[in-house]
């Protein structure tokens, strides 16, 4: 692995070896962490906004002793007319190591990996509805701490799946993992007209019953026409998750939500940061999992 572009570049063997590695990771002491990455320069290029996505990369290749440059487009040259191909290729000749990528344009990473140097590392921190690698990692990686086999485990991904990354390389990501059962359900305008190996499901009970993990998604307003967007009262009432409908899921099923969360339109605020939820856990597995992907992408050891 040179790139994570698409999480469909790995194979199943390459995900457990990720997780493995950040296993192995979380188990070592910090000193010898920070020696992992040391005098490596790690850019997070974020031309959207992020919350956790830029903070656990930044941690994650801080606690592997990497410099980090956190480039701020609003006050980068790109105001100036600056194309994003001059502004990579001006950061590489300063001796960037590694980009992390958030962009609005779907594939855009793959353009961008053309115009670096075969040494300079490019991860992709979300494209477009496209692909969110690094986040299919971290769902999955959490999954497997809960439920070992997750071969014929229901996973139910229930609302804007259209417009959702995360939907997108997690469903990519099950489907490398070996899962047979995944479901979707949402909104009619908000399913995508073509997705393999899901069952689309009829109704939230129909969705939510025998669920072992639920996966919510908030509504992805910035990729859709105004007229799009539903009433969130009615959606919430229609396709939101609360104790009540959360009754039809398996005993030990768990919630999670790839964040931010919008409290009571997709997730009732009682389960937002409550059992069953591990909402709050996939934060943290952020953290080790983008720790593993730089180390296996930077650091020689692994
Ligand atoms: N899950 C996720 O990508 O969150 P951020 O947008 O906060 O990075």
């Amino acid at each position: 692995m040179k790139n994570l572009i698409d999480i469909k570049q790995l194979s199943k063997n390459q995900i457990l070896d990720i997780f493995q590695t950040a296993d192995e990771i979380s188990k070592n002491s910090k000193k010898k962490n920070r020696q992992l990455l040391k005098g490596k320069i790690v850019a997070n290029l974020f031309f959207e906004n992020s919350t956790r996505t830029l903070i656990s990369f930044e941690l994650a290749a801080k606690k592997l002793g990497a410099h980090v440059i956190n480039v701020n487009i609003d006050t980068s040259s790109t105001s100036k007319g600056e194309t994003l191909r001059d502004t990579i290729k001006t950061l590489e000749a300063m001796d960037i190591d590694a980009f992390i990528v958030r962009h609005s344009e779907n594939k855009i990473c793959d353009e961008i990996q053309s115009w670096l140097k075969p040494k300079t590392v490019l991860i992709n921190a979300g494209d477009g509805n496209n692909q969110h690698p690094t986040q299919a990692l971290l769902d999955v990686y959490t999954m497997l701490k809960y439920k070992s086999d997750l071969s014929e485990q229901k996973i139910t991904i229930i609302g804007d799946i259209k417009h959702s990354r995360v939907a997108n390389s997690l469903i990519d990501c099950l489907n490398i993992i070996g899962n047979t059962n995944t479901n979707i359900f949402g909104p009619e305008q908000l399913l995508p007209e073509l997705l393999q190996n899901v069952t689309v499901c009829n109704s939230i009970e129909q969705a939510l019953d025998n669920a072992d993990i639920i996966v919510m998604l908030r509504i992805q307003k910035e990729r859709m026409k105004l007229q799009n967007i539903p009433n969130l009262e009615e959606y919430h009432n229609n396709f939101g998750l609360n104790r009540k409908n959360l009754s039809h899921a398996n005993q030990g099923c768990i919630v999670m939500h790839p964040g931010p969360i919008n409290r009571d339109v997709e997730i009732s605020s009682e389960i937002a940061y409550n059992s069953p939820s591990v909402i709050l856990e996939q934060v943290k597995n952020g953290v080790t999992i983008r720790m593993a992907v730089l180390a296996k992408l930077l650091s020689k050891k692994f």
